[in-house]
């Protein structure tokens, strides 16, 4: 798996011949101008939830790219009504084969809402599941117990967890989270973007160090193999 960071919660996955991209928020985010957005290709979009900062470029990816959007039952009539049909809708609980690649819509702690105020459904993670690696993408979040469900199901290989905090769980929660899933590889997301949100990397490192873990905090860009 290649993991390639597009800022804030924003991610190219290209695993198993595909290219999946994870809430598209690049062209509104200062920090990510050096992305080009109308270079993206992708074969599959995934939307954790309805939030502007994960679906501020959705619509225009999703023309652009002609990728299967997969998200909420509820998102999916938005972009119905918006002219995107080719989409996929899922809910918590559920998975779906795409390819090779096995998709789990999986729970939340989180409000979903869309920007022209509709009903989003209920706020996702998703978990992905090829061959030989397993990747969690927890959406926004707060620390939940059920995440203890995911490491009875899977071998996650990494986790991607936002560590922001006023929005989401901060990083100290997402140590904890990494605990309750069984995994010690984190990525970073949903973090400095905005004011509400800016993290000092020492410190969050450090204290995933502490607890024995590892915290990834990827520059914006840069490319990371799991
Ligand atoms: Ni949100
Ligand atoms: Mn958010």
């Amino acid at each position: 798996m290649q993991l390639t960071y597009l800022g804030h919660s924003c991610f190219l996955l290209e695993t198993s011949g595909k290219k999946l991209v994870f809430d598209p928020f690049i062209r509104p985010n200062e920090l990510a101008a050096n992305i080009r957005f109308e270079e993206l290709q992708a074969d599959y979009i995934l939307v954790s939830h309805g939030h502007e900062d994960h679906t501020a470029d959705l619509l225009d990816l999703a023309n652009i790219t002609k990728a299967k959007v997969i998200a909420s039952w509820e998102i999916q009539v938005w972009l119905n009504k918006h002219g995107v049909t080719n989409t996929h809708p899922m809910n918590i609980g559920g998975k779906w084969r795409f390819d090779d690649i096995l998709i789990h819509m999986v729970f939340a702690a989180h409000s979903s809402s869309l920007a022209d105020g509709s009903y989003a459904g209920i706020a996702a993670g998703f978990v992905i599941e090829t061959a030989d690696k397993c990747l969690y993408y927890a959406g926004d979040t707060a620390l939940h117990t059920d995440m203890k469900l995911l490491a009875d199901k899977f071998n996650l290989t990494a986790a991607l967890l936002p560590i922001g905090d006023n929005f989401t769980m901060g990083y100290e929660d997402a140590c904890k989270a990494a605990s309750f899933i069984g995994c010690d590889n984190i990525i970073a997301m949903h973090f400095d973007t905005f004011g509400y949100i800016k993290v000092p990397h020492d410190d969050a490192q450090a204290h995933f160090n502490k607890h024995g873990k590892t915290l990834t905090i990827p520059a914006i860009g840069s490319t990371i193999t799991i």
